[in-house]
């Protein structure tokens, strides 16, 4: 049985003993084990057996050769691998052949690198972007790439905006990207959300948690259509985006809702909120990054399978609903995370390190919680888990959709700050009390 340990000993025997070995394999999982344990190659590695196997009928062997032929660096035959290229058809082993030939960094192979840009796969296009990226400040290969801004391709046109035509965009009032404006921290206003926005400036919160009305589902809240709904929630993550920093997160939490009937000659009516709403939040600069579920025991819920467990007739049957979304996105930016995190001193990110027993998966188990006055409160242990993993200490979290205040409180428990709107008056009295802190109302004008 050939082992690690063997194919590092033939490697060092050298004089082809690699290559007699692998020639006399006819299982192709053996062949794959030693080309996948190879490692790094010596200087004076006989590598013709690889540029042999690119021929070979198996995909991952011809993967594997390839991937060997590119440790070879400037040993590497270029001729070989692009004739392969022009008749490979296997996706895997195209791109591998792209990212050898840029990863020899050499200027003969601009003209290569620049036909490839032409290439239908779009990942063969960005790799053959970042391998001609390497040539810095290089004049040719920036009048190539730069037009690829209109590549019909999202990824491309990223990677290009963000190499030449990303610009540090400042908070217009210079605030540093950790700070907020002190007028905004610890404030619930008692107002629609589109007007008290509208004294907001530009990147002012951190992170946004927030439960928007269930169109007409709940009394608190009516609307002429469901065109006119989605179009409201719209114009408030529109907003939303515009006073959100750069790179952080939002998250919506939605669920499918149902719309009795009229009568019993009626049928009642679903409505798909959380896969509705997500274009208008895209469209609106919002990049989608994680779909979470909070799961609801059955017995917390609206029971709807009862008919069907009486008559077992097919397509009459309707599963008790059990789940609610958060739906995570992020204020687009060509920054990594890593960008935002670098933004907070040490202390800060120290003493907001996750404690253990945080989410492992995308599915959380929480209890619903039921209120008197108000019908949709948010649990605490579900606004304790957004909050803690979307936001550090001592920054503003956002709630346009305040109801009982239940972000404010938490964000006050966990040492994060709040700002919170809240349309209802009944509503907002419930919630002041609560806070104990500066509040907003309609009569003060917005004059925060
Ligand atoms: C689903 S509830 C949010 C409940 C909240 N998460 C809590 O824990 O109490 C939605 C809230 O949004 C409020 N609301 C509806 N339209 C609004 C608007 N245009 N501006 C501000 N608040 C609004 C409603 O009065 C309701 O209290």
């Amino acid at each position: 049985m050939i082992t690690k340990d063997i194919i590092k000993e033939m490697k060092q025997q050298g004089h082809g003993a690699i290559a007699n070995l692998v020639k006399s394999q006819h299982d192709v999982g053996t062949i794959n084990f030693i080309l996948e344990h190879l490692g790094q190659l010596p200087s004076n590695f006989d590598s013709s057996f690889l540029y042999e196997l690119l021929t070979h009928q198996h995909h991952q062997v011809r993967l594997n050769a390839v991937k060997n032929i590119g440790k070879l660096n400037s040993k590497t035959d270029i001729s070989k691998l692009s004739d392969r290229y022009k008749i490979e058809t296997d996706t895997t082993v195209r791109r591998e052949i792209i990212s050898s030939i840029g990863r020899q960094r050499s200027t003969h192979n601009k003209p290569l690198l620049f036909d490839f840009l032409n290439d239908e796969d779009p990942k063969i296009v960005c790799q053959a972007i970042r391998g001609l990226l390497v040539f810095e400040k290089d004049k040719e290969v920036e009048d190539h790439l730069k037009p690829l801004i209109n590549h019909p391709n999202e990824m491309v046109r990223t990677v290009i905006y963000k190499e030449y035509f990303a610009q540090d965009n400042k908070n217009v009032d210079g605030l540093p990207h950790h700070e907020t404006h002190n007028f905004l921290k610890n404030v619930v206003v008692n107002a629609d959300v589109l007007q008290a926005l509208k004294y907001v400036p530009d990147e002012s919160v951190h992170l946004t948690f927030t439960s928007p009305p269930y169109y007409n589902a709940r009394d608190y809240s009516i609307y002429p259509s469901y065109q006119a709904y989605l179009e409201f929630l719209e114009e408030v993550f529109k907003e939303t985006h515009r006073i959100t920093k750069e790179g952080r997160f939002l998250i919506v939490n939605t669920s499918p809702i149902i719309i009795a009937r009229v009568s019993r000659a009626h049928a009642s009516k679903r409505y798909g909120i959380p896969f509705d709403l997500h274009p208008y939040l895209v469209k609106n600069g919002w990049e989608f990054i994680d779909d979470i579920v909070w799961l609801k025991p059955e017995a917390s819920v609206k029971n709807r399978i009862g008919g069907f467990m009486q008559h077992r007739k097919p397509l009459g049957y309707k599963p008790n609903a059990v789940t609610e979304y958060l739906m995570v996105y992020r204020k687009s930016t060509e920054k990594l995370l890593d960008w935002n995190m670098r933004s907070y001193d040490h202390q800060t990110v120290e003493n907001s390190k996750v404690a253990n027993g945080y989410e492992t998966t995308n599915v959380w188990k929480i209890d619903p919680c039921f209120d008197k006055v108000h019908t949709a409160v948010f649990p605490v242990e579900l606004c304790k888990k957004v909050i803690q993993y979307y936001s550090y200490k001592g920054y503003l979290v956002f709630d346009p959709f305040g109801g009982s205040g239940t972000v404010g409180r938490t964000a006050k428990a966990l040492n994060r700050l709040f700002f919170l709107t809240e349309k209802e008056q009944n509503i907002f009295n419930i919630c002041k009390p609560k806070l104990n802190r500066k509040v907003c109302s309609m009569n003060d004008k917005l004059n925060f």
